[in-house]
Protein backbone atom coordinates (compact mmCIF):
# COMPACT_ATOMS: atom_id res chain seq x y z
CA UNK A 1 0.00 0.00 0.00
CA UNK A 2 1.15 3.47 -0.88
CA UNK A 3 2.37 5.27 2.55
CA UNK A 4 0.21 8.24 1.20
CA UNK A 5 -3.39 6.09 1.48
CA UNK A 6 -2.60 5.39 5.35
CA UNK A 7 -0.09 7.79 6.66
CA UNK A 8 -2.92 9.94 8.88
CA UNK A 9 -3.38 6.64 10.54
CA UNK A 10 -0.30 5.63 10.95
CA UNK A 11 0.30 9.05 12.77
CA UNK A 12 -2.63 9.44 14.73
CA UNK A 13 -2.25 6.21 16.17
CA UNK A 14 1.46 7.17 17.41
CA UNK A 15 0.18 10.97 18.35
CA UNK A 16 -2.95 9.15 20.73
CA UNK A 17 -0.15 7.19 22.05
CA UNK A 18 2.60 9.44 22.36
CA UNK A 19 -0.25 12.00 23.92
CA UNK A 20 -0.71 9.03 27.06
CA UNK A 21 3.35 9.57 28.03
CA UNK A 22 3.35 13.03 27.23
CA UNK A 23 0.72 14.36 29.83
CA UNK A 24 2.93 12.26 32.64
CA UNK A 25 6.26 13.54 31.43
CA UNK A 26 8.57 16.11 33.16
CA UNK A 27 9.30 17.38 29.90
CA UNK A 28 5.49 18.68 29.57
CA UNK A 29 5.77 19.21 33.27
CA UNK A 30 1.73 19.99 33.61
CA UNK A 31 1.79 20.24 37.16
CA UNK A 32 4.04 23.49 36.92
CA UNK A 33 1.50 24.42 33.96
CA UNK A 34 -1.33 23.70 35.75
CA UNK A 35 -0.45 26.25 38.34
CA UNK A 36 0.49 29.20 36.10
CA UNK A 37 3.70 29.11 34.46
CA UNK A 38 3.71 29.73 30.63
CA UNK A 39 4.71 26.90 28.11
CA UNK A 40 5.99 29.73 25.61
CA UNK A 41 9.26 30.04 24.87
CA UNK A 42 10.75 33.76 24.17
CA UNK A 43 10.98 32.59 20.50
CA UNK A 44 7.45 32.95 19.85
CA UNK A 45 6.29 35.32 22.82
CA UNK A 46 8.93 37.96 20.66
CA UNK A 47 6.69 37.56 17.83
CA UNK A 48 3.55 37.18 19.13
CA UNK A 49 3.66 40.60 20.61
CA UNK A 50 -0.02 41.30 22.40
CA UNK A 51 -2.39 39.09 21.70
CA UNK A 52 -5.11 40.31 24.23
CA UNK A 53 -8.43 40.10 22.57
CA UNK A 54 -7.41 38.45 19.38
CA UNK A 55 -8.91 35.57 17.72
CA UNK A 56 -6.34 33.03 17.25
CA UNK A 57 -6.07 29.69 15.61
CA UNK A 58 -3.75 27.07 16.84
CA UNK A 59 -2.33 24.73 14.18
CA UNK A 60 -1.56 21.37 15.24
CA UNK A 61 -2.00 22.30 19.17
CA UNK A 62 -0.99 18.81 21.25
CA UNK A 63 -2.72 18.82 23.68
CA UNK A 64 -3.34 22.69 24.34
CA UNK A 65 -0.75 23.61 26.94
CA UNK A 66 0.60 25.90 24.35
CA UNK A 67 -3.23 26.87 23.29
CA UNK A 68 -4.02 27.91 27.01
CA UNK A 69 -1.35 29.74 27.61
CA UNK A 70 -1.46 31.91 24.55
CA UNK A 71 -5.65 32.18 26.26
CA UNK A 72 -3.77 33.63 29.55
CA UNK A 73 -2.29 36.18 27.60
CA UNK A 74 -5.48 37.29 26.69
CA UNK A 75 -6.06 36.01 23.16
CA UNK A 76 -9.37 34.12 22.32
CA UNK A 77 -8.22 30.42 21.32
CA UNK A 78 -8.91 27.85 19.26
CA UNK A 79 -7.07 24.58 19.09
CA UNK A 80 -6.80 22.03 16.31
CA UNK A 81 -5.78 18.80 16.08
CA UNK A 82 -5.91 15.06 14.60
CA UNK A 83 -5.38 13.28 18.03
CA UNK A 84 -8.69 12.30 19.84
CA UNK A 85 -6.82 11.57 23.09
CA UNK A 86 -4.99 15.16 22.47
CA UNK A 87 -8.15 16.95 21.99
CA UNK A 88 -9.98 14.92 25.23
CA UNK A 89 -6.96 16.33 27.41
CA UNK A 90 -6.93 20.10 25.69
CA UNK A 91 -10.84 19.73 26.79
CA UNK A 92 -9.86 18.72 30.34
CA UNK A 93 -7.23 21.36 31.14
CA UNK A 94 -9.41 24.22 30.00
CA UNK A 95 -11.83 22.69 31.81
CA UNK A 96 -9.32 22.69 35.45
CA UNK A 97 -7.95 25.80 34.38
CA UNK A 98 -12.17 27.83 33.87
CA UNK A 99 -10.44 28.93 30.74
CA UNK A 100 -12.54 29.26 27.59
CA UNK A 101 -10.94 27.89 24.68
CA UNK A 102 -12.68 25.99 21.58
CA UNK A 103 -10.73 23.11 20.47
CA UNK A 104 -11.34 20.92 17.17
CA UNK A 105 -10.40 17.54 16.84
CA UNK A 106 -9.55 17.07 12.53
CA UNK A 107 -6.90 16.91 10.43
CA UNK A 108 -5.40 20.43 9.35
CA UNK A 109 -5.97 20.19 6.16
CA UNK A 110 -9.79 19.98 6.49
CA UNK A 111 -10.25 22.79 9.44
CA UNK A 112 -11.58 25.23 6.63
CA UNK A 113 -14.81 22.60 7.01
CA UNK A 114 -14.99 23.58 10.84
CA UNK A 115 -13.73 26.95 11.05
CA UNK A 116 -16.96 29.58 10.59
CA UNK A 117 -15.20 33.10 10.86
CA UNK A 118 -11.81 34.37 9.74
CA UNK A 119 -9.10 34.95 12.55
CA UNK A 120 -6.60 37.54 13.54
CA UNK A 121 -3.83 35.44 13.96
CA UNK A 122 -2.39 31.83 13.16
CA UNK A 123 -0.04 30.11 15.54
CA UNK A 124 1.77 26.72 14.91
CA UNK A 125 5.00 25.67 16.23
CA UNK A 126 7.91 23.04 17.03
CA UNK A 127 7.50 19.57 15.31
CA UNK A 128 4.10 20.24 13.08
CA UNK A 129 4.49 20.79 9.38
CA UNK A 130 7.09 17.56 8.90
CA UNK A 131 3.82 15.22 9.68
CA UNK A 132 2.18 16.91 6.42
CA UNK A 133 3.21 16.06 3.03
CA UNK A 134 1.23 19.06 1.11
CA UNK A 135 2.42 22.93 2.50
CA UNK A 136 0.45 23.91 -0.47
CA UNK A 137 -2.63 22.84 0.84
CA UNK A 138 -1.70 24.05 4.14
CA UNK A 139 -0.36 27.46 3.43
CA UNK A 140 -4.34 27.61 2.11
CA UNK A 141 -5.27 26.69 4.90
CA UNK A 142 -3.50 29.19 6.87
CA UNK A 143 -4.34 31.70 3.82
CA UNK A 144 -7.97 30.93 4.70
CA UNK A 145 -8.23 31.11 8.30
CA UNK A 146 -6.82 34.20 8.43
CA UNK A 147 -8.72 37.81 8.28
CA UNK A 148 -7.23 40.12 6.06
CA UNK A 149 -4.43 42.17 7.72
CA UNK A 150 -4.21 39.10 10.02
CA UNK A 151 -0.65 37.17 11.24
CA UNK A 152 0.41 34.55 11.12
CA UNK A 153 3.27 33.55 13.60
CA UNK A 154 4.97 30.37 13.02
CA UNK A 155 8.34 28.35 14.23
CA UNK A 156 9.90 25.39 13.64
CA UNK A 157 12.62 23.33 13.82
CA UNK A 158 14.90 24.01 10.95
CA UNK A 159 14.92 21.77 7.84
CA UNK A 160 18.96 21.02 8.58
CA UNK A 161 17.88 19.09 11.99
CA UNK A 162 15.70 16.56 9.55
CA UNK A 163 19.13 15.67 7.36
CA UNK A 164 20.65 13.94 10.19
CA UNK A 165 20.08 9.67 10.89
CA UNK A 166 18.13 9.03 14.01
CA UNK A 167 20.99 9.51 16.05
CA UNK A 168 22.20 12.59 14.60
CA UNK A 169 25.94 11.51 14.27
CA UNK A 170 25.95 11.77 9.74
CA UNK A 171 24.03 12.99 7.24
CA UNK A 172 21.56 10.71 5.46
CA UNK A 173 18.92 12.53 3.42
CA UNK A 174 18.98 15.16 1.26
CA UNK A 175 17.61 18.62 2.27
CA UNK A 176 15.42 18.76 -0.40
CA UNK A 177 14.44 14.98 -0.05
CA UNK A 178 10.43 14.97 -1.35
CA UNK A 179 9.74 10.92 -0.24
CA UNK A 180 8.10 10.20 3.07
CA UNK A 181 10.68 9.42 5.70
CA UNK A 182 9.10 6.33 7.32
CA UNK A 183 10.92 5.29 10.70
CA UNK A 184 10.23 3.12 13.35
CA UNK A 185 9.60 4.72 16.62
CA UNK A 186 10.93 4.27 20.04
CA UNK A 187 9.78 5.89 22.74
CA UNK A 188 9.29 9.59 22.30
CA UNK A 189 10.77 12.61 22.64
CA UNK A 190 9.34 13.83 25.80
CA UNK A 191 10.04 10.15 27.11
CA UNK A 192 12.87 7.99 25.90
CA UNK A 193 11.46 5.14 28.19
CA UNK A 194 7.93 4.88 27.50
CA UNK A 195 6.70 1.75 25.74
CA UNK A 196 6.13 3.02 21.85
CA UNK A 197 7.24 0.84 19.02
CA UNK A 198 4.88 2.45 16.38
CA UNK A 199 5.52 3.56 12.72
CA UNK A 200 6.23 7.22 11.64
CA UNK A 201 5.59 8.89 8.40
CA UNK A 202 7.54 12.18 8.28
CA UNK A 203 8.54 14.81 5.38
CA UNK A 204 11.10 17.04 5.37
CA UNK A 205 10.37 21.18 4.29
CA UNK A 206 12.75 23.19 3.05
CA UNK A 207 12.89 26.91 3.78
CA UNK A 208 12.23 28.06 -0.08
CA UNK A 209 8.96 25.57 0.22
CA UNK A 210 7.71 26.98 3.88
CA UNK A 211 7.91 30.08 2.73
CA UNK A 212 6.99 29.82 -1.22
CA UNK A 213 3.93 28.43 -0.07
CA UNK A 214 2.59 30.64 2.45
CA UNK A 215 3.69 33.62 -0.36
CA UNK A 216 1.77 32.19 -2.90
CA UNK A 217 -1.34 31.97 -0.38
CA UNK A 218 -1.19 35.64 -0.18
CA UNK A 219 0.99 36.16 2.81
CA UNK A 220 3.59 38.76 3.21
CA UNK A 221 6.60 38.14 5.04
CA UNK A 222 7.34 40.59 7.81
CA UNK A 223 9.74 38.91 10.03
CA UNK A 224 11.91 35.93 9.24
CA UNK A 225 15.21 34.20 12.02
CA UNK A 226 17.31 31.24 12.16
CA UNK A 227 18.68 30.03 15.55
CA UNK A 228 21.91 28.29 16.40
CA UNK A 229 19.73 26.60 19.41
CA UNK A 230 16.53 25.04 19.91
CA UNK A 231 14.36 26.18 23.29
CA UNK A 232 14.07 21.60 23.79
CA UNK A 233 16.10 19.48 24.73
CA UNK A 234 14.74 16.88 21.97
CA UNK A 235 17.52 15.48 20.33
CA UNK A 236 20.16 12.87 21.49
CA UNK A 237 23.37 14.46 23.03
CA UNK A 238 22.49 18.22 23.45
CA UNK A 239 24.27 20.76 25.92
CA UNK A 240 22.35 23.30 27.38
CA UNK A 241 24.95 26.32 26.43
CA UNK A 242 22.36 29.16 27.87
CA UNK A 243 19.50 28.60 30.31
CA UNK A 244 16.85 26.99 27.72
CA UNK A 245 19.02 27.05 24.97
CA UNK A 246 20.15 23.35 23.58
CA UNK A 247 22.64 22.76 21.23
CA UNK A 248 23.86 19.38 19.52
CA UNK A 249 27.25 18.49 21.53
CA UNK A 250 29.43 17.63 18.43
CA UNK A 251 28.06 20.38 16.65
CA UNK A 252 27.77 23.67 18.47
CA UNK A 253 27.27 26.41 17.12
CA UNK A 254 27.58 25.09 13.45
CA UNK A 255 23.82 24.24 12.20
CA UNK A 256 20.24 26.18 12.72
CA UNK A 257 17.54 24.51 14.81
CA UNK A 258 15.32 26.57 14.48
CA UNK A 259 13.65 29.25 12.40
CA UNK A 260 10.75 31.53 13.17
CA UNK A 261 8.72 33.54 10.82
CA UNK A 262 6.03 36.15 10.55
CA UNK A 263 4.02 36.83 7.68
CA UNK A 264 0.81 39.25 7.13
CA UNK A 265 -1.97 38.36 4.72
CA UNK A 266 -2.78 41.04 2.07
C1 LIG B 1 5.02 18.11 18.13
S1 LIG B 1 3.32 18.23 18.38
C2 LIG B 1 2.87 19.89 18.52
C3 LIG B 1 3.81 20.76 18.97
C4 LIG B 1 3.62 21.60 20.18
N1 LIG B 1 4.75 22.45 20.06
C5 LIG B 1 3.66 20.87 21.48
O1 LIG B 1 4.73 20.35 21.85
O2 LIG B 1 2.68 20.85 22.20
C6 LIG B 1 2.65 17.85 16.80
C7 LIG B 1 1.13 17.71 16.83
O3 LIG B 1 0.68 17.61 15.48
C8 LIG B 1 -0.47 16.78 15.48
N2 LIG B 1 -0.69 16.35 14.08
C9 LIG B 1 0.13 15.59 13.31
N3 LIG B 1 -0.40 15.46 12.06
C10 LIG B 1 -1.58 16.16 12.07
C11 LIG B 1 -2.58 16.39 11.08
N4 LIG B 1 -2.49 15.89 9.84
N5 LIG B 1 -3.66 17.15 11.42
C12 LIG B 1 -3.77 17.66 12.68
N6 LIG B 1 -2.85 17.46 13.66
C13 LIG B 1 -1.75 16.73 13.36
C14 LIG B 1 -0.14 15.68 16.48
O4 LIG B 1 -1.28 15.03 16.97
C15 LIG B 1 0.59 16.48 17.57
O5 LIG B 1 -0.26 16.85 18.59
Amino acid sequence: MNVLDNYLELNRRLWNERTKHHLKSSFYNLDSFLNGSSSLNEIELNLLGDISGKTLLHLQCHFGQDSLSLGRMGANVTGVDFSEEAIYAAIDLAKQLKQDARFVCCDVYDFPKHGKQPFDMVFSSYGTIGWLPDLEKWASVVAKSLKKGGSLVFVEFHPVVWMFDNSFKQLQYSYFKKEPIVEEELGTYADKNATISLTSVGWNHSLDEVIQNLLDAGLSLVQFKEYEYSPYNVFPEMVEVQPNQFQFKSMKGLIPLVYALKMTKQ
